[in-house]
């Protein structure tokens, strides 16, 4: 038997854009998924309390196929990261499932094949993903990614922010759809807002790097404005936007998706539990701790 778990993300900065070729900045939070891979004798990947496609057993298969592995395989799996918020728990349990049947199958956990099968994982969920989701559950802490250049980590300074959910769940693969069908309907438009979308990731990493945290608000601010634009805000990130800052938060933005999900903000570190009260009488809200480890395999089986 082996265990492993992967972390969820939050995208700091441009999501969406990211599918286009843009960079993003994002985030491994302190919320993991578990994955356990136990052998069988019975030729077949099985899940233990689901039926049907999903991450876990799409990566395992995927491995079981390439390495010619002739058992079965039992998955199981516990997640913290609550599902279809923008929180990266497909990808987590993705990389959680390819690592645990990775190294059942070879020893060790090979990262190119990892990111590979992860990737077939994720599919299930996003159909087209950009591939951000499964690096940061793989590698952890903080970078930046883009399709072209992969994941490159960043010595960033913000430990910590607010999430918090909408509580209306949505799928990722509607709103990459919808955001392709703006790109196709005003080319033009869309080229100058990747261009500006950049501009931003450009920024927020020098505020990153201090951390300043009032120009990171200002700049989550304005890329919450180009997803508005794009159609992938909602009338509850709106209004859940809007009380953070009245709350005292420098900024706030949606995270991952959008059309629902979660919303992220900044704020000083020491406003940030009085913000989660505030808003914590209608929603549900986490101080998150940022830049958290990447994949792991679990020595002490029963413990995500
Ligand atoms: C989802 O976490 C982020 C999106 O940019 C899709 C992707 O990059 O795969 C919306």
């Amino acid at each position: 038997m082996r265990a492993a778990s992967a972390p969820g993300k939050v995208i700091l900065f441009g999501e969406h854009f990211v599918v286009h070729g843009n960079p993003a900045i994002v985030s491994a939070i302190d919320l993991r998924a578990r994955v356990e891979a136990v052998e069988t004798d019975e030729e077949a990947i099985s899940l233990e309390g689901f039926t049907g496609d999903n991450p876990a057993s799409s990566a395992a298969s995927y491995l079981a196929k390439k390495l010619g592995y002739r058992k079965g395989l039992r998955l199981k799996i516990s997640s913290q990261i609550p599902q279809s918020v923008g929180l990266g728990s497909s990808a987590a349990i993705a990389v959680a499932s390819a690592a645990a049947t990775l190294h059942l199958i070879k020893g060790v956990i090979e990262y190119p094949l990892l990111l590979e099968a992860a990737y077939e994982g994720e599919r299930v969920a996003h159909y087209t993903p950009s591939g951000i989701d499964t690096s940061v559950a793989a590698f952890g802490g903080a970078g930046v990614y883009t399709r072209s250049e992969g994941y490159r980590k960043i010595d960033m300074r913000l430990e910590e922010l607010l999430i918090i959910n909408t509580g209306k769940p949505r799928k990722t693969g509607d709103l990459v759809r919808r955001v392709r069908e703006f790109s196709e309907a005003q080319p033009e438009r869309f080229r100058e807002l990747l261009e500006e979308a950049a501009g931003i990731a450009e920024e927020a990493l020098k505020s990153l790097r201090k951390p300043d945290l009032e120009t990171l608000g200002k700049l989550m601010n304005r890329n919450q404005e180009l997803l508005r634009l794009v159609g992938v805000s909602s009338r509850e990130i709106e209004e859940v936007v809007r009380l953070c800052l009245n709350s005292g938060a420098y900024g706030a933005k949606l995270t991952g998706a959008g059309g629902g999900g979660c919303v992220i903000a900044v704020a000083d570190y020491d406003r940030i539990d009085e913000i989660v009260k505030e808003l914590g009488e209608r929603f549900s809200v986490m101080r998150a701790r940022l830049m958290a480890e990447g994949v792991r395999i679990e020595s002490q089986p029963d413990n995500p």
